[in-house]
């Protein structure tokens, strides 16, 4: 490679680099994916070019590779612009599958018949590789499945997989140990793969409820330290660069989620893969009068109020909604009322959901404020609308024994009044019955959220006048 080749790698490099960055901000995070697609489709079609030009391979493999470069970014991309809002978790997830699949793949280069480089480095990568890239194939593929509901949400468990998981560790740790001192070749990794592929189904099966956001990101965390993993076996400093950078801001967000969710990282883990010797919690069947409201009634309300706290959720995004709660917020911030959205680092399916769903809308940034600080401004709040929210306002999170025990909620209970729209008194993605719902102070508006944001703006315009 010479020094132009250099130098153009590591203008990707800080295309990656500057891209993250700019994700920082909503208002940038748009241009800070374009920078890195950008910097992504130079490094590709650079590597292709220093593959001919340095005789690896032929033009006609390279025309190969071509055309299944653009059948993939082309499968991408229709997948992306076709997917529903709501659907984009489990999107996130199949591509984390195909990352870490991949990259397991690339591993298979360095055991072929000709291709075996001594180097104990270069076998230890392999391994690596190979045990994460499928750990992360198969459970990313479950973790999809538990996301669209093809597989159930809850946590599957079964009687003695302690031991059957202990098992699969040893085989897949003995078979790397053999793979790396080249005792073993390509046989011995296609049992590491086997093996790490059934440990990446029964890692997942078992986590449900609200620890999902969590599986997730360390799921993200694992494909970026795959992909890094495969750079070192075929000698790629982008993918190295790309796959740390992936690896090393999953590992960031893994830690924010668990921090927000109240778990160790391990707890999640090494819980899941011990609960199959263990009962569940059942859920708390909730007790009480449940009060309902009509939208005249609560658009009244919130015409009277002073403050205003919205606590967006999973259901305003399945319905859509985002345009609505925020011309209703404007509405009411016209009318003289000091109107923030609570957002709960967990709403929604994936990280950031709520955030995303409102900046779609053009809800003003300062607005948004995070669990700690909404949360102390509750007890002096007017009316706190819930709109398609559940677990994350659940106070059954504060007793211990239920599936959201322990994780931080927004304390809306701790308002003059709550007005919950949704559609039923049905559960969230945890599954536990939520005493909100039966709270003096909390009244049902029930319906979909979209309808019920217009009834209420509607409603809003005859006191607001
Ligand atoms: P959830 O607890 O899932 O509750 C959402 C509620 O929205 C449901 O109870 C549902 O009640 C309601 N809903 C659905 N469609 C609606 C519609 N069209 N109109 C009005 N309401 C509708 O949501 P949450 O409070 O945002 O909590 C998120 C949960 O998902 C947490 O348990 C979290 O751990 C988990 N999770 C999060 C992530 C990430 S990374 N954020 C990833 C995976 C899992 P009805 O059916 O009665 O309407």
């Amino acid at each position: 490679m010479n020094t132009t080749t250099h130098l153009l790698y590591l203008g990707t490099a800080v295309c990656f680099v500057l891209g993250l960055h700019l994700m920082n901000s909503p208002a940038t995070a748009r241009r800070g994916n374009q920078l890195s697609a950008f910097g992504m489709a130079v490094a590709i079609a650079l590597t292709v070019v220093v593959l001919v030009d340095d005789g690896t391979i032929t033009a006609t493999a390279a025309v190969v590779l071509a055309v299944g470069v653009l059948a993939g970014a082309m499968a991408g991309l229709v997948a992306a612009r076709r997917v529903k809002m709501t659907a984009m978790p489990q999107l996130v997830s199949l591509f984390n599958a195909v990352g870490g699949g991949a990259a397991a793949l690339i591993a298979f280069t360095d055991a072929l018949p000709g291709a075996a480089d001594e180097a104990i480095s270069t076998t230890l990568t392999t391994f690596l590789d190979v045990l994460i890239g499928a750990i992360t194939f198969s459970g990313s593929l479950v973790a999809a499945g538990k996301l669209a509901g093809v597989v159930p949400g809850r946590p599957l468990t079964f009687r003695g997989s302690r031991a059957l998981n202990l098992l699969l560790a040893l085989t897949a740790l003995g078979a790397g140990v053999l793979y790396t001192a080249r005792i073993g070749g390509l046989g011995t990794l296609g049992v590491l793969t086997g093996t790490a592929l059934v440990i990446g189904v029964l890692m997942t099966l078992p986590i449900g409820g609200a620890d999902m956001p969590v599986v997730i990101s360390l799921l993200n965390a694992c494909t970026g330290t795959a992909v890094a993993m495969a750079g070192f076996v075929i000698g790629s400093t982008p993918l190295i660069i790309a796959g740390a950078l992936v690896g090393a801001a999953g590992g960031i967000l893994t830690k924010l989620m668990a921090v927000a969710m109240n778990r160790s990282l391990l707890s999640i883990v090494a819980g899941g893969f011990g609960t199959g010797d263990e009962q569940t919690a059942p859920a708390i069947a909730a007790t009480g009068t449940v009060r309902t409201v009509t939208a005249d009634d609560a658009a009244l309300q919130l015409a009277y109020a002073g403050k205003v706290v919205i606590v967006p959720g999973y259901g305003l995004a399945a319905a859509q909604a985002q345009h609505e709660v925020v011309e209703l917020a404007q509405a009411l911030t016209e009318h003289g009322a000091d109107v923030s959205y609570g957002i709960h680092p967990v709403a929604g399916r994936m990280p950031g959901h709520m955030n995303v769903l409102l900046a779609e809308a053009n809800a003003p940034y300062p607005q948004l404020k995070d669990l700690d600080e909404i949360n102390p401004q509750f007890a002096a709040t007017d009316v706190v609308l819930v709109v398609g929210a559940n677990d994350v306002t659940n106070p059954a999170a504060r007793r211990p024994g239920n599936a959201v025990s322990g994780m931080p909620i927004l304390d809306v209970d701790k308002a003059r009044s709550v007005i919950v729209v949704k559609r039923s008194l049905g559960h969230g993605y945890a599954g536990v019955d939520n005493e909100l719902y039966t709270n003096p102070r909390t009244a049902m508006l029930f319906g979909d959220a979209k309808a019920v944001l217009t009834a209420l703006i509607r409603e809003l315009q005859a006191y607001v006048r």
